[in-house]
């Protein structure tokens, strides 16, 4: 492509000189103006051979996609890949059930009974350019020698299980590290040099369980300004840190700052002031980048923020007959752009302009995975009562996402996010 334009800067050159030569009218400068005439023409006809006999060679395997190859520079420009819809498409998953065979129990929703699979029938398709379906081989070589961890609660786990089937179409990952609990993991593909992990952190910030009279609530006193280092002690040896929190601010929990209590999350006590969930979602993601931007012994860390999942619950809560059993994505139209998933995906895409405006002199790149209003349009994609659930009979799980489903689409638009920016 830059031979192209560089020939065609040549042969502008070559015309506007020859407009000159033209004008002129000195007959003794004849002969030597006209062996320059010859030497340009030859040079013309050598740049325009040139360049086509790379581009042949250099794409052969693309033939297919000679579309989006002649056009790459004017569609990265103007193409917001976040702003599209979902359209048709029977080419369906590049992995099964069968092909992938690290599939968690609870996403493997074809193993317990979901039947439909119109749902693997739709790619994403952004308004001004193609999102180029997902190619393993190309990831390898964007990313041969690197680390790649998702740091968040299970919805960054589901996407990094997406990535493990995505990528064992070509090598069968191997398991190298695993906690007790499950919680940090670590896969490498060898053959490819290529190490992913996920490392859970539902807060990023410290989080302890608040436990009254020995049983535990379900809420959490948060210390909002104190990074969990059992993520962050892993940032010198990771090169790709994809974020995403959320769901666990949502419940009763308090909030620290300099060890003093400054708040709740919906706690109803009377002299604690309640400062909602997006207040401590901006505060840890603050505190998260601040480690990024401040550490002293990591390399350029590409920092990666996916914005809030939706969930999808109708006819109730999931506590109290909630749903989810469409089996079709909803349109643009029918999104609500207006309640509490937009409000928190705002503020993550503020926190990652700050970070951004902090860190890019450094060295470190900041950017956004914009998924909130592509899956607000795929109340399809979750397990609902397909998900293994022997102890909690008639809840539908409408948090996470099958695999396969179109959660696989966050890591086609992973992988054309970090190509754009890290040629
Ligand atoms: C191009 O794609 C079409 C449809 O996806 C396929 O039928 C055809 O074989 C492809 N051609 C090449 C050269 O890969
Ligand atoms: C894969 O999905 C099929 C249904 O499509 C199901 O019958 C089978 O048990 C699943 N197998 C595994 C290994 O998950
Ligand atoms: C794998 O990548 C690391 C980090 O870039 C490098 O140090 C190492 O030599 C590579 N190993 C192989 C076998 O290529
Ligand atoms: C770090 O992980 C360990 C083991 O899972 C856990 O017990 C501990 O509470 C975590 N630390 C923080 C600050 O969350
Ligand atoms: C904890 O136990 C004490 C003594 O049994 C009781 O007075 C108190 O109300 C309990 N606190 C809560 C929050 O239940
Ligand atoms: C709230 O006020 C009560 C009574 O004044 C006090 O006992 C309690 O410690 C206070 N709670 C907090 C969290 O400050
Ligand atoms: C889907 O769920 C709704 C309630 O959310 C219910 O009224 C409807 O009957 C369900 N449809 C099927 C096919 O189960």
């Amino acid at each position: 492509m830059k031979q192209t334009s560089y020939s065609r800067g040549q042969n502008q050159f070559h015309f506007i000189k020859k407009e000159r030569l033209f004008n002129l009218t000195n007959i003794s400068s004849f002969l030597f103006y006209s062996t320059c005439l010859a030497i340009l023409f030859t040079l013309y006809l050598f740049l325009n051979s040139y360049p086509k006999n790379t581009k042949y060679t250099s794409n052969i395997q693309e033939s297919n996609q000679t579309k989006t190859f002649i056009q790459p520079k004017i569609d990265r420009e103007k193409c917001d890949l976040f702003k599209g819809k979902w359209i048709q498409d029977d080419r369906g998953s590049v992995y099964t059930n069968y092909s992938c065979k690290t599939i968690p129990f609870k996403t493997n929703c074809f193993l317990h009974g979901r039947k439909d699979t119109d749902f693997l029938q739709w790619r994403w398709k952004p308004e001004q350019c193609e999102l180029p379906r997902f190619r393993p081989e190309q990831f390898f070589s964007t990313f041969q020698g690197k680390t790649m961890a998702f740091i968040g609660d299970s919805i960054a786990r589901n996407q990094m299980e997406s990535l493990l089937c995505l990528l064992s179409t070509v090598e069968i990952p191997k398991s190298v590290y695993k906690d007790a609990e499950d919680r940090f993991t670590t896969w490498e593909f060898q053959n490819h040099n290529f190490t992913l992990m996920a490392l859970w952190s539902q807060f990023l910030v410290v989080a302890n369980e608040r436990i009254i009279n020995g049983t535990s609530t379900g809420g959490f006193d948060l210390h909002l300004d104190k990074v969990n280092t059992n993520w962050s002690d892993k940032l010198p040896s990771i090169d790709y840190a994809v974020f995403s929190d959320a769901h666990w601010f949502f419940r009763q929990n308090y909030l620290y700052e300099r060890g003093h209590l400054i708040g709740c999350v919906y706690c109803q006590a009377p002299n604690v002031t309640d400062l909602g969930p997006s207040f401590a979602i901006k505060r840890a993601f603050e505190t998260a980048f601040k480690e990024i931007n401040n550490c002293k012994n990591c390399k350029k860390i590409f920092t990666l923020l996916r914005t809030f999942s939706p969930s999808h619950f109708e006819g109730g809560a999931w506590n109290n007959g909630g749903g989810c059993n469409r089996t079709l994505p909803i349109g643009e139209e029918e999104v609500n752009k207006g309640g509490s998933d937009w409000d928190y995906r705002k503020i993550q895409v503020e926190e990652i302009d700050i970070a951004r405006s902090l860190g890019e002199g450094s060295g470190n790149i900041f950017e956004i995975l914009d998924v909130t209003e592509i899956m607000l349009m795929r109340p399809d994609g979750h397990p609902g009562l397909y998900w293994g659930n022997r102890w909690m009979k008639g809840y539908s799980d409408c948090i996470h996402w099958c695999l396969p489903g179109p959660i696989d689409t966050w890591n086609e638009l992973l992988l054309e996010t970090i190509k754009r920016r890290d040629i």
